[in-house]
């Protein structure tokens, strides 16, 4: 647990954004996504400050990458922070418009955007769309004619950096579906958007990984990237824009670094003056330096709260089973990620349990986490599970028709409803009987 002023334990309870565990089972029961206001401010302040200091009198802009966790109430405080949107789908370019974000601010990716997804950016104006392939840049081209737009578009570029992370989340190896690989290919590739008609070419954007660390990783993709904004310089193609992508780590469990506001301020200073460096050593004017943090901005700031229901000592496994699982969190199904958990309600008693947290879900892979040092449990212990913030709402499912949680958020003492509870009757709202069956 990384604790902080707005998370952390006074009197044997959990405390988030001045809220007791407690309380919000009280009134919103389990299981239950907690989102902390004020985190999400600080860490979104901590990354636009860092980039600026960093990079001097150049432009700069940190897109939210919304991936992580889009509803209308963080996109609302992420955008009131001055934050970009990053979307990847007609879906959460839809939240983040429903939300009020600036269509200027938005940004859309996508490996296999739909006709559709393409028409609606062009219909909304939207601020760059990040085309990732040859065959893209011919339909934009296409349905921005069409339209008489004129869109700003960059390019995905590969720029084949290994991060070392999950390899379900590298994605700048050689062999992935995203962008085109740095060096003749993407430049074949701006040429040919340089000279569509119906295309506005503005710079070149790459993503090397998610929950990165190793930062040595991000300095070669910045080696990479300057070089071939060097290159496409040389060949008379000037890059207005320059997007670095995110993937920021974020702390789980165990050994993972603790980070804090000014330490994520602090790192993406440093990686600014590296590029500000790179370019200047080129001789190169100073890009619109973008970055895309998603798992950072929301990651630590949310909570999951569920109730012990059932618990089964084995001997050879302890299993405490709460009333969420993989449904709310795919993640340890996924990816085997860890988490750190405690009993929200004797959060003073010693770590004295070994356990493992699994859901209700009819599939033995449904858990949350295994070998977890625990409080010892009992039935209807409040089990809060840290850093579920981020890819959690997002990647929920309705497994064994069970209702995706409601989301609260908290700030100074108080909590409200961010995602009302989700009812049965929602979850068969799209079914119907086809014809022959009525
Ligand atoms: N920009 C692009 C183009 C991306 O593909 C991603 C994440 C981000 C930014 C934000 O990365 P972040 O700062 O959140 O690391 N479901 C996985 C994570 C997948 C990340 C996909 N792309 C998980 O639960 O770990």
């Amino acid at each position: 647990m990384n604790t902080r002023e707005t998370l952390k334990i006074e009197n044997g309870q959990l405390i988030i954004g001045g809220v007791s565990a407690v309380e919000l089972r009280e009134k919103f029961g389990t299981p239950l996504y907690v989102l902390d206001e004020s985190y999400i401010r600080e860490v979104s302040r901590a990354f636009v400050s860092g980039l600026k200091e960093g990079y001097g009198e150049g432009e700069i802009a940190v897109a939210y990458a919304s991936k992580a966790l889009c509803n209308t109430a963080v996109l609302k405080i992420t955008s009131s922070e001055g934050l970009y949107t990053d979307v990847v789908s007609g879906g959460e370019l839809f939240t983040a418009l429903k939300a009020g974000v600036e269509p200027s601010k938005i940004i859309m990716h996508g490996n296999n955007k739909t006709d559709s997804e393409l028409k609606m950016a062009l219909e909304n104006e939207i601020g760059y769309i990040v085309v990732d392939s040859f065959c893209e840049i011919e339909r934009l081209n296409k349905f921005a004619s069409e339209a008489s737009k004129k869109p700003t578009v960059l390019l995905r570029v590969n720029p084949l950096v290994t991060a070392h992370t999950h390899e379900a989340v590298q994605t700048a190896k050689a062999d992935s579906k995203f962008g085109i690989v740095i060096g003749d290919e993407a430049e074949k590739a701006i040429k040919i958007m340089v000279d569509a008609e119906n295309l506005e070419f503005m710079g070149i954007h790459c993503h090397i990984g998610s929950q990165i660390f190793d930062y040595s990783a991000y300095e070669s993709s910045v080696a990479t990237m300057t070089e071939f904004v060097k290159r496409l310089s040389d060949d008379g193609i000037e890059i207005k824009v320059l997007n670095m992508g995110g993937g920021f780590g974020v702390f789980y469990a165990g050994d993972d670094p603790m980070f804090t506001p000014r330490r994520y301020a602090h790192t993406v200073k440093n990686l600014a003056i590296i590029v500000a460096k790179a370019l200047s050593e080129y001789g190169l004017k100073k890009p619109m330096l973008i970055i895309e943090p998603g798992r950072a901005i929301v990651g630590e700031a949310g909570v999951t709260l569920y109730s012990v229901g059932t618990i089964k000592d084995l001997g050879v496994r302890k299993y405490i089973a709460v009333d969420g699982g993989m449904f709310d969190n795919p993640r340890f199904a996924l990816y085997q990620s860890e988490y750190s958990a405690i009993i929200a309600n004797k959060a003073n008693e010693p770590l004295s349990d070994n356990v493992s947290i699994c859901g209700k879900c009819c599939e033995s892979g449904d858990l949350i986490g295994v070998d977890i040092k625990l409080q010892k449990a009992e039935l209807d212990d409040i089990v809060a599970v840290f850093t579920t913030g981020a890819y959690n709402y997002s990647m929920a499912s309705n497994y064994n028709l069970n209702a995706v949680p409601p989301m609260v958020l908290v700030k100074d003492g108080k909590a409200d409803y961010i995602v009302k509870p989700q009812t049965f009757e929602d979850m068969i709202r799209n079914n119907c009987f086809a014809s022959w069956q009525k």
